[in-house]
C-alpha cells in the first residue's frame, strides 16, 4: 500500500466516529491552529492503538502502568493531538501521512512534542488535555507559536478548590461575577491557569499563585494570566507580560486556549538578537563621544570606545532594566579589574546569553526556551 492509501486507512478509523463538537475549533481555524476533540474511542481500544501509534508509541502503551482509565485518557489524547496535527499538515503543507508517522513524544518536563521522520522544516506544537472521556488537543503550525489547552467538567463533584487555586485578588474577580456564573468562571479561570502552564511547558509546577488571574471578560471568555513569583523565575522575560487565555462552555465542559507567539512576548531571545541590541545601545551611548569607526563586535570597551568605569556600570544598568533580568555584572567588572583587562562587545553577548535565564541556567541546568 502506498503512502497516501495506508494514511487513508489508518484515517478512517478516526472517521467512524466524528469528532466531537468543540467550541474551540472556530477560535483556532482564525489562528492558523487546528483544534480536535474527542469524546467517545472510534473502535476498541487495543485495535485503535494498533492503527494509529508508532512503534515506540505502542510499546509505551503496552507498558503502561495504573488505571485503565489513565492508559484510555493517554490514548484518546493521542488520537485527538495526531488529529489535530494531521489537519494542519494537509491544510496548510498539503502533507498527508498516516497517524503512526505523526509521532506525539513527551519532553523532560512531560510536554507533548511533534515528532517524526517526515517533519523536515515543519515543526508543529501540541497540546492535549482530558477529562471524564473526553480528550482535546489544539496544535499550531508556526515553529514560533506555543499552544496550552485544557478541559475541566462542571459535573465532577468537587469540595471546594477555590481558596488554595485562587489568591484573595482572583476571588475578588470571582465576586465581581453574577452569583450563577461563579461555578463556571472558577473553573474557567482555573481552565486558563493549566493552559498557560502547558504553553510554557512545565505545566503548574511553579505553584498555583504563580499564574495569577488579573482580569476576565464574561463577554468574550477572554482571561488576562500574568506570571508572579516562582513562574517569573522561570519566565523571566514575561515580566509585567499579560497573556490572553480564550475560555468557552459546552454544555457541562469548560474549554480554555492559549496561543501565542513566542517572539511577540520576546520570550527568549537568541545571542545574536542581544549582540544586536547592544551594538545598538553603544551606538546610542557612544554618539557624542567623536569616536570615529563604527562601533563593531570585536570593539574592546575600555581601550577603544574610551568607556570609564562609571560608563560600564550605566551600560550595565540599561542592560539589566532592558532584559528585565539580574546579571552578576558586579563580578565581571571585578574580575575584569583584577586581571587588568578589557572586554568586547562579542563577550559581553555571550555573558548576557549565559545569564539571561538565571543562575540555574548559568551553571547549565535550565532548559531554554527559544
Ligand atoms: C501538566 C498539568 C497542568 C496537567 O494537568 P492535569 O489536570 O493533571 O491533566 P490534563 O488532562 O489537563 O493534561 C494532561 C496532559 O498535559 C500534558 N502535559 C503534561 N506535562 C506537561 C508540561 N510540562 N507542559 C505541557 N503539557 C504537559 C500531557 O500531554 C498530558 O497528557 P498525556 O500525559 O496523556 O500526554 C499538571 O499535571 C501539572 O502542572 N503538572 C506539573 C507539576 C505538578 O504536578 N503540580 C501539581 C499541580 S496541582
Amino acid at each position: 500500500m502506498n503512502a497516501i492509501g495506508s494514511a487513508l486507512c489508518d484515517w478512517s478509523v478516526m472517521r467512524e466516529s466524528s469528532p466531537a463538537a468543540c467550541p474551540l475549533i472556530p477560535w483556532a481555524e482564525s489562528a492558523r491552529a487546528a483544534c480536535c476533540r474527542l469524546d467517545a474511542f472510534p473502535c476498541e481500544p487495543d485495535r485503535l492503538a494498533d492503527r494509529i501509534l508508532s512503534a515506540g508509541e505502542r510499546a509505551h502503551w503496552m507498558h503502561m502502568r495504573g488505571v485503565e482509565k489513565r492508559r484510555r485518557e493517554w490514548l484518546l489524547g493521542r488520537c485527538a493531538a495526531k488529529e489535530a496535527v494531521r489537519g494542519l499538515l494537509e491544510t496548510h503543507l498539503d502533507l498527508r501521512l498516516s497517524a503512526a508517522a505523526i509521532e506525539i513524544v513527551p519532553d523532560a518536563y512531560g510536554c507533548p512534542r511533534v515528532a517524526g521522520q517526515w517533519t523536515g522544516g515543519a515543526s508543529p506544537a501540541v497540546s492535549i488535555a482530558h477529562c471524564d472521556g473526553t480528550a482535546v488537543a489544539l496544535a499550531a503550525l508556526d515553529a514560533d507559536l506555543a499552544v496550552g489547552v485544557d478541559v475541566e467538567s462542571l459535573n465532577r463533584r468537587r469540595e471546594d478548590y477555590e481558596p488554595i487555586a485562587f489568591g484573595p485578588a482572583e476571588r475578588g474577580l470571582l465576586a465581581g461575577l453574577p452569583w450563577d456564573l461563579r461555578g463556571e468562571w472558577a473553573l474557567r479561570m482555573w481552565c486558563a491557569k493549566e493552559a498557560v502552564g502547558k504553553a510554557l511547558g512545565r505545566g503548574l509546577s511553579a505553584g498555583l499563585q504563580a499564574f495569577q488571574i488579573t482580569r476576565v471578560r464574561a463577554a468574550t471568555g477572554m482571561v488576562e494570566v500574568e506570571l508572579r513569583a516562582a513562574a517569573l523565575a522561570q519566565y523571566p522575560l514575561l515580566q509585567g507580560k499579560s497573556l490572553s487565555v480564550y475560555t468557552a462552555r459546552e454544555s457541562n465542559f469548560v474549554f480554555s486556549a492559549i496561543i501565542y507567539q513566542q517572539g511577540a512576548v520576546r520570550m527568549r531571545p537568541s545571542r545574536q538578537e542581544i549582540l544586536d541590541y547592544l551594538l545598538q545601545k553603544l551606538g546610542e551611548l557612544t554618539e557624542d563621544w567623536d569616536y570615529p569607526d563604527p562601533v563593531r563586535p570585536e570593539s574592546l570597551l575600555f581601550t577603544e570606545l574610551g568607556f570609564e568605569s562609571l560608563d560600564a556600570v550605566v551600560l550595565c544598568t540599561a542592560i539589566q532594566e532592558h532584559y528585565q533580568t539580574p546579571m552578576p555584572f558586579a563580578e565581571l567588572l571585578a574580575e575584569i579589574g583584577q586581571h587588568q583587562r578589557d572586554l568586547s562587545i562579542n563577550e559581553l553577548s555571550d555573558f548576557v546569553n549565559t545569564h539571561l535565564d538565571g543562575p540555574a541556567a548559568a551553571n547549565g541546568g535550565t532548559r531554554r526556551i527559544q
